[in-house]
């Protein structure tokens, strides 16, 4: 067990050089072992998930070298062997071996995934979309057999846009028999860095990135080759710290575009920053004007920096209403914000926060990964010294966040206890 020490208040000059996305890395490490041969992840950065997921594809046999921020993984060895709930319950992501491993030996055998517990977090889409391609499946408590006598492609229609899915049957579907469609498929940047990469390996997938997906099924992927796109969560998380506590602060290695959202809800706030191509500088403001926040699927305001927003809306002077739309439970970080002295009014998963108030450091809880990121944003702010417990989360999806953080001036450090 790990926690955090923060001393707050402490300006922030210099710069923090993103790694690639924890949303990219978690689905590419499971798509490669679609290749029967080599596959080269480039721009990996480290993080216990990437750690867990190394673990499974080592399980299942396949070759996995991780080193300068490089994964290569040689399948020569890979068999199809159940992924226990030892594996999968590690994290979320787990459950992209149940398309990849359906493709590749048209039978899986694997147990309920992990991950942050901010919702029901249900996956019918991801196995109604399994069975409408041809596979049985099996369910047994936690456990899930699914099997295909023939994989075929299908028209397959989501009611939400939801990321995992549609990585899911993108997977299943690149050595399924004929062409599938998805349909309100997410359009999140992490999506299109997926199918690059299988089309990189001789998949044929159109459309990644828009509402509207094709995938023609092949016979076999070869090598493949990709670069993790830069993590708009970890920029974005940096950008509000920033906006907090810069002194020209660069946040360094960004994609504009991934984070247009964010940034516009910075600006309407009055946040002081520029981009300058992949680079954000950035500035304390000294007033931030009261905005309202509604989380939104890819391309409006991430749910995952909705709650390291609401720490800065704490800042605003003036009332703010934020809004989680993607979960149901992503709002247990407010009675932390309001133990450090934030004024917050919660409904269910809206909030109302007035500001500009001022936080006091206390012992709190990184209840789950963004939570985490909440309080890391609110322990920098504040007055003293704030100690967050359970940060493990934040070690799953945050690559070396002490050693940015302090690089730039933070005071934080990581203790065991
Ligand atoms: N949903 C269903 N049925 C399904 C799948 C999703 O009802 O079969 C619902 C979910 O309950 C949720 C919504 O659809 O209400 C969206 O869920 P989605 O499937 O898009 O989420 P996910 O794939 O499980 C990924 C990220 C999350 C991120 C979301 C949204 C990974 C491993 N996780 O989750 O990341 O919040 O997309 O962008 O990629 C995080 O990084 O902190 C995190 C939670």
């Amino acid at each position: 067990m790990k926690r955090l020490i923060i001393e707050g208040q402490k300006t922030l000059s210099g710069t923090i050089k993103i790694g690639g996305a924890k949303n990219s890395v978690v689905a590419l490490i499971p798509a490669a072992i679609l290749s029967n041969q080599r596959a080269t992840i480039y721009n990996v950065p480290n993080i216990s998930d990437v750690k867990n997921l190394k673990n499974i594809t080592q399980y299942l046999g396949s070759t996995i070298t991780f080193e300068n921020e490089t994964i290569t993984i040689d399948n020569t060895g890979l068999k199809n062997k159940e992924i226990t709930s030892e594996f999968s319950t590690k994290l979320r992501a787990s459950y992209y071996y149940m398309g990849a491993l359906l493709a590749k030996f048209k039978h899986v055998e694997i147990s309920l995934p992990g991950g942050c517990s901010i919702g029901s977090r249900p996956i019918d889409y991801h196995l109604k979309g399994f069975e409408k391609m041809g596979a049985t499946i099996i369910q047994d408590n936690d456990r899930f057999i699914i099997d295909a006598k023939v994989l075929h492609g299908a028209d397959i229609f989501f009611d939400i846009a939801s990321v995992g899915a549609t990585i899911n049957i993108m997977l299943a579907a690149t050595l399924a028999q004929g062409t599938t469609h998805i349909y309100n498929a997410a359009m999140e940047p992490e999506i299109a860095n997926v199918a690059n990469f299988l089309n990189s390996m001789g998949a044929k997938i159109g459309g990644a990135g828009t509402s509207e997906i094709r995938i023609e099924g092949v016979n076999e992927l070869s090598n493949g080759i990709v670069e993790v796109i830069p993590d708009r969560i970890e920029a974005g998380t940096y950008l509000m710290i920033g906006s907090l506590l810069g002194k020209n602060l660069i946040i360094d290695g960004i994609i504009k575009d991934h984070l247009d959202s964010v940034l516009t809800k910075l600006h309407e706030a009055g946040a002081n920053f520029k981009v300058k191509g992949c680079q954000l500088i950035v500035n304390k403001s000294s007033h931030l004007k009261p905005v309202n926040v509604r989380t939104l699927v890819y391309p409006g305001f991430p749910t995952d920096l909705g709650q390291p927003m609401s720490t800065l809306l704490t800042q605003c002077e003036g009332e703010c209403l934020f809004e989680e739309t993607i979960y149901e439970n992503r709002m247990r970080h407010i009675k932390h914000l309001c133990a450090m002295g934030a004024d917050i009014k919660l409904f269910d998963k809206k909030a109302i926060i007035r500001g500009k108030t001022k936080l006091k450091g206390r012992e709190v809880v990184a209840t789950d990964l963004r939570a985490g990121a909440a309080m890391l944003v609110a322990g920098m702010i504040a007055e003293g010294t704030t100690i967050i417990t359970n940060i493990e989360h934040i070690l799953r999806g945050y690559e070396n966040i002490v050693g940015k953080l302090s690089e730039v001036g933070a005071s934080i450090k990581l203790e065991d206890i």
